[in-house]
């Protein structure tokens, strides 16, 4: 390997521009011509592609969003697209690709392997949703940015005795929407992986105002239901004044938690490393605290991400 491409794809996550850094330095540190393609594989469809040097990456690493840009591509789903994408990959002698991105870029790394071209997966999402990691870069940011939301929102309720209704990001994964309702002492939780009833919930308000609460935080995962329709209905129910908040995009920004930095640092330089070790089609994790690398097909076609049933055993003790 001489010369390797990076790109991120998907949406953005806190933290890419860490991973890119290190991208970048590491294959430097090793004599690699490094190439940034921008904004994601449509970029890399369009060819737009240059030679990084060390201070193409200067000042990014806090940083939020990606200075490489990024896009939602399903035009590279079409093979004839990725072969003109191969084709421009070439025109630069690149060797080897590191993908920074969520399943659906991974799903683009994996089929750019399948056509020979070694890709390396690097989780960057703020949704936690990726098999074979225990933890993807984003998520620590998006996080903390929840809780500093929730902290405010729970401000106000308890000064108007409302019940708050806070639909949190993570697409089909309740893990920031989990850990956010444990971090941020959230009465009630509703996350896909378990979802919900409304008799139920309502019963739980009203027990919860029966042992003395008098406001209340209803911590939701997106694409649940229609938060807004649902602030209605518990108003109606409960006679108690209820507001939804979506926390929507403000999750995806803001500059990088120092975790978020140094797992991105980290897993960057991993990727190059297993590059020059030969090793292509993998994706990059961390389990139990050590970088680990998977088959990309694998993880894609048969790795699941376990559910963290004892966080949430926990949070249904803590309201
Ligand atoms: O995958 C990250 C994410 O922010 C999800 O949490 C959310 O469902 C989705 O992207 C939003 O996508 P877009 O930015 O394209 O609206």
């Amino acid at each position: 390997v001489k010369k390797i491409g990076v790109l991120t794809s998907g949406g953005d996550a806190p933290g890419m521009n860490a991973a890119i850094r290190a991208v970048v330095r590491t294959g430097l540190s090793y004599d690699l011509e490094v190439f940034g393609i921008y904004d994601g594989y449509f970029g890399l469809h369009q060819n737009k592609i240059k030679k990084m040097e060390r201070y193409s990456v200067s000042d990014i690493i806090n940083r939020g969003g990606t200075f490489l840009g990024s896009a939602r591509f399903p035009e590279f789903k079409d093979e004839k697209i990725r072969e003109e994408a191969v084709a421009n990959l070439k025109k630069h002698d690149i060797d080897a690709l590191v993908v920074i991105g969520g399943d659906g870029s991974y799903m683009g790394a994996k089929k750019l392997t399948e056509m020979g071209f070694p890709c390396i997966g690097i989780p960057g999402t703020i949704d936690n949703d990726i098999a074979g990691t225990d933890y993807t870069i984003g998520f620590d940011t998006a996080l903390n940015t929840a809780i500093d939301a929730i902290d405010r929102i729970r401000d106000t309720s308890s000064s108007h005795n409302r019940i708050s209704v806070v639909e949190i990001m993570g697409r089909y994964c309740g893990d920031l929407a989990l850990q956010a309702a444990i971090a941020g002492g959230a009465e009630y939780l509703i996350i896909p992986e378990v979802g919900f009833s409304r008799t139920d919930l309502l019963k739980s308000l009203n027990e919860g105002k029966l042992k003395g609460k008098k406001h209340a935080i209803i911590a939701i995962t997106e694409h649940i239901t229609n938060v807004n329709e649902l602030a209605a209905g518990i108003e109606m129910a409960t006679g108690r004044e209820t507001r939804a908040t979506v926390l929507g995009h403000i999750q995806r920004g803001g500059s990088p938690t120092a975790r978020d930095r140094v797992l991105a640092s980290w897993m960057g330089g991993y990727a190059v490393e297993l590059l020059l070790d030969g090793k292509g089609g993998r994706c990059i994790g961390i389990q139990n605290n050590q970088l680990v690398h998977h088959d990309i097909i694998e993880c894609i076609e048969n790795m699941r991400r376990p559910f963290s049933q004892d966080l949430y055993t926990l949070q249904q003790k803590l309201f």
